[in-house]
């Protein structure tokens, strides 16, 4: 993850969405020679990255959840904040009460932010309904705004979020709705082609983690957990023994949970952003996860609750500060091992021949500023399958790129 391979004077060639081939100028150049028809050249300036994958988001929701915020600065904790009417519960009542056009126009506007902040890919997950009907609502949305913005969407089915109110004295009941009557809707109507669980002490258990995403692998979803995130509960030692895409959190991942991984190609997700909004005051052993041999990514984890930020560039950021990560694996977490968490490794992440053309030019001289100057958005172009989706009028200049 250490090594990435940086060309100065460069150029990528395009054709029919997809990279055809990158290398020298000059090169690419003789090579478009060959190319009977006109060839649209276009001139930039700054450093060109992969589209950013941003893995692990929760980007359709209601409203923002600001007392729960406040409420954690006065130092209430995850389980006051809950029984004084927040937590995701709060969100699960106001998905249910929107009417299905706003939540599509709420996340539209979220998702263009990301876009902005340079992500191209990005994983979306349901978990505010928690029940049929309110899920696929919020898989419809993720649906409809695939083929309506410019990014591409990567659909999560996530229904085991948390207990819903009226399941509270009846756990093992939902449980089991959620394994035999919404998985196999949400798989036959392909509204997503993943699963994951929330699992934790006090959310839902290995045991009921395990029901689930056995039943999603046999529907056909790959699978994915929210493993480890406060308490170390085998999570990550499942989400491998399941053959996961990715175990996502893990600030709590045990010594097994690591090896686990180490020895897997199931991906280690973590959320530096999500830790640092709750004030945790720990984050996700990552220099130990990499020793170990796992693959890591980056997500923001953008949510209302736990980490309402847009920007995986911050992300990379804290990957360096707090995790600890070189600034290449800060690149790779957020492009290669991040397309490999949501099963398009082949495909996205990389600025190669025969990879979608998602291309994120940034207002820097050197690729490692992007994770130093953190907090201010450098983005100044993105393109989606060779199209231009954003073009700034105003480039950034904090570094060396300031004209004389
Ligand atoms: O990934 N950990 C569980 N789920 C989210 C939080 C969602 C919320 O608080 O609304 C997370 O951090
Ligand atoms: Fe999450």
């Amino acid at each position: 993850m250490a090594e990435l391979e940086v060309l100065t004077d460069a150029a990528v060639l395009i054709e029919d969405g997809r990279i055809a081939s990158v290398g020298r100028y000059g090169d690419v150049r003789r090579e478009t020679g060959n190319v009977k028809r006109g060839v649209e050249v276009v001139e930039v300036q700054g450093v060109l990255f992969p589209g950013f994958v941003d893995c692990h988001t929760h980007a359709v929701f209601g409203g923002p959840r600001l007392d729960d915020h406040e409420r954690r600065a006065l130092g209430l904790d995850y389980r006051a904040i809950a029984a004084a009417g927040g937590g995701i519960l709060e969100s699960v009542r106001d998905v249910r009460s929107r009417p299905e056009p706003e939540l599509e126009a709420l996340a539209r506007a979220r998702l263009a932010t990301l876009l902005h902040h340079g992500s191209t890919t990005i994983e979306v997950k349901s978990g505010y309904g928690l029940d049929l009907e309110t899920e696929c609502k919020q898989l419809r949305v993720i649906r409809a705004l695939g083929s309506a913005q410019p990014a591409t969407l990567v659909p999560t089915f996530l229904g085991a979020h948390e207990i819903p109110p009226e399941f509270r004295e009846r756990r093992a009941e939902y449980v089991r709705l959620v394994c035999e009557e919404f998985i196999p809707v949400v798989a036959r109507e392909r509204l997503s082609v993943a699963c994951d669980v929330f699992c934790e002490p006090g959310v839902f258990t290995t045991a009921e983690a395990r029901a689930v995403l056995t039943a999603a692998r046999r529907a056909g979803l790959a699978v994915k957990l929210h493993a480890d995130e406060f308490a170390a509960a085998g999570g990550a030692e499942l989400a491998v023994e399941l053959g996961a895409l990715s175990a996502d959190h893990l600030a709590a991942v045990s010594d097994a949970g690591i090896r686990a991984l180490g020895g897997s190609a199931t991906v280690a997700v973590l959320l530096p952003a999500t830790m640092l909004f709750l004030g945790a005051g720990r984050q996700a052993p990552a220099r130990r996860l990499l020793e170990a041999g796992a693959a890591l990514a980056l997500a923001t984890d953008f949510n209302p609750g736990s980490s309402p930020t847009v920007s995986l560039p911050l992300v990379m950021a804290l990957g360096v500060s707090q995790l600890g990560l070189r600034h290449a694996e800060a690149v790779v977490a957020v492009t290669v091992n991040g397309a490999a968490a949501v099963g398009l490794a082949g495909e996205r992440g990389q600025i190669a021949a025969g990879f979608a053309a998602d291309l994120v030019l940034c207002s820097v001289t050197d690729w490692r500023e992007l994770a130093y100057w953190i907090g201010a958005n450098l983005v100044t172009a993105v393109w989606t399958a060779g199209s231009a989706c954003l073009r700034s009028s105003a480039p950034v200049s904090l570094g060396l790129n300031v004209k004389a």
